[in-house]
């Protein structure tokens, strides 16, 4: 089927349609940038436009950077703090006069690789990092989502991982890629011990550059790019959309 796939980031909310059995793009990607602050009206104001312009009235799925139990948001780590409590699925229903599914953005980022991507048809635990704004996660066990999953948020010497792992730091910082690898390095290695996955799948922009530094990473698991790279948030949002209206 079709369903309109919408990927909201920290910087960037980007929509295109997808055809969910396939995963491919049906036109080309639209994007806004993230409006700031990122307060709830002014982001589904965003996300309504993304949907004019695609003139779309079908399901829609929304990739969102946070936790997300039944619609509502639970956490706002790189999002206005107004988010907590508020039930995203229907504020973004109401603004498109679609059906909207609403999950977690790493959560749909995930999805698409499990589905048409680098964890395609594999059996055990995958785990899934995005690594951009923030770190997301995203745990599969025989295809099936562990859903908000937060191991961005796991403590490392006293510190929140992402605030010093995600590729936002390595930019802030500026730091080279052997100093950033190295961080990478010693919060993958909590992961594979806490977690034993059988392969790690890195995405977010920065896995563009995965040349740069997952050569340089000395964790024992089998770990790779994400194989849809920018297009992973929308095509897994839009095939959960597809899940939520009985046609997965
Ligand atoms: C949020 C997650 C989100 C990730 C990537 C984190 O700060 O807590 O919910 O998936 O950033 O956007």
């Amino acid at each position: 089927m079709e369903a309109l796939g919408i990927d909201i980031g920290g910087t960037g909310i980007k929509g295109a349609p997808v055809d969910t059995s396939t995963g491919a793009l049906l036109a080309e990607r639209f994007r806004l940038p993230t409006p700031q602050p990122a307060t709830p009206e002014a982001m589904t104001q965003t996300v309504s436009q993304i949907v004019s312009h695609f003139d779309w009235q079908g399901p829609v799925g929304a990739g969102f950077p946070a936790i997300i139990q039944q619609g509502v948001a639970r956490s706002a780590a790189n999002i206005d703090p107004s988010w907590i409590g508020r039930d995203v699925r229907d504020m973004f229903q109401q603004a498109c006069g679609c059906p909207v599914t609403v999950l977690n953005d790493a959560d749909a980022a995930g999805t698409a690789e499990v589905h048409f991507g680098a964890g395609r048809g594999l059996a055990g635990v995958v785990l899934v990092l995005t690594l951009g704004t923030g770190i997301g996660s995203a745990l599969f066990t025989n295809g099936h989502l562990v859903p908000n999953t937060e191991f961005g948020h796991i403590e490392i010497g006293g510190k929140v991982a992402e605030t010093r792992t995600a590729d936002s730091a390595r930019e802030r910082e500026e730091l080279s890629w052997k100093k950033w690898a190295r961080r990478l390095d010693r919060y993958l290695d909590r992961l594979e011990f806490y977690l034993s996955p059988e392969l790690i799948i890195v995405g977010g922009g920065v896995s563009r550059k995965h040349d740069r530094f997952l050569p340089l990473l000395t964790i024992d698991t089998e770990i790779v790019p994400a194989q849809l790279r920018n297009e992973a948030g929308i095509v897994g949002a839009a095939a959960a959309a597809a899940v939520a209206v009985g046609n997965p």
